[in-house]
């Protein structure tokens, strides 16, 4: 089953256009990494489908309803959530206050707390660290409180915009365990933003490449990255 479909969208920041004629579809319990390299139109992309910066046209669909035009919390609550770029995390407040951060309007205070139990048991390390101030995690403590932060939500799709930028290999490798978990565990359907496609591979999945705000290439990841059109595509030789 088709849970995202993005037709045809366009987006442009000003006379700057960063995404041109962009499709894809995710089914239910399906990982896509979307790879390409820098300002190819990859964040603009996952912010496209989060409501964060505006379609200029196309349209996109979440379950089978048009969510284009719509705010980021009407496309989070139909089960998307967003760990944008960066591993913002609120560096003077606890680990606990950072994961309650936009649950201040639930008013299914019990559900919060079940919630919070769940992400705990996922993640000991946050757990024992709760009331620490979140600027004190290294990079990957805070990419998994992102992470974490995002699962708040309970969400159907988690979008992660460049989980394994600037960390070391052994926890990259520890936050794709818990991708790959989660995805079993929670039936989750991952978008990743991902540089590297050797964890494209090693996670399976399909793979599309942008470049210059296109898609130009997309199959199983496996193969792409065994695939030369992969190198070429992305350096761009061999096309003018
Ligand atoms: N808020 C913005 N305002 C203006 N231009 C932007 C903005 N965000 C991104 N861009 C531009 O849009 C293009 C795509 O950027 P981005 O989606 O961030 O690429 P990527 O994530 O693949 O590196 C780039 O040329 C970038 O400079
Ligand atoms: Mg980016």
């Amino acid at each position: 089953m088709t849970l995202l479909s993005v037709d045809d969208i366009t987006v442009s920041y000003g006379r700057l256009t960063a995404l041109r004629g962009v499709t894809l579809t995710i089914d239910e319990g399906e990982v896509l990494f979307v790879t390409g390299p820098n300002g190819a139109g990859k964040s603009t992309l996952l912010n496209a489908i989060a409501g964060v910066v505006l379609v200029g046209s196309g349209s996109i669909m979440i379950d089978g309803a048009k969510v284009t035009g719509n705010s980021p919390e009407d496309i989070a609550r139909r089960g998307f959530s967003l760990v944008p770029e960066g591993r913002n995390v609120f560096g003077g407040l606890t680990i606990e206050e950072n994961l309650k951060v936009g649950t201040g309007m639930r008013i299914d205070r019990k559900k919060i707390a079940d919630d919070l139990e769940s992400i705990y048991e996922e993640f000991p390390m946050l757990a024992e660290r709760r009331h620490t101030p979140a600027g004190m995690l290294s990079g990957g403590q805070q990419q998994m409180l992102v992470i974490g932060r995002a699962l708040m939500a309970a969400p159907r799709i988690m979008a992660i915009d460049e989980p394994s930028l600037g960390l070391a290999p052994k926890i990259i490798d520890q936050v794709y365990e818990i991708l790959v978990r989660l995805r079993t565990q929670r039936k989750l359907t991952l978008l990743i933003v991902e540089q590297s496609s050797t964890r494209a591979m090693m996670t399976g999945g399909r793979m599309v490449l942008i470049r210059g705000g296109r898609i130009v290439l997309e199959g199983a990841a496996t193969e792409m990255v065994k695939d030369d059109r992969l190198k070429h595509a992305y350096f761009g030789f061999g096309d003018h």
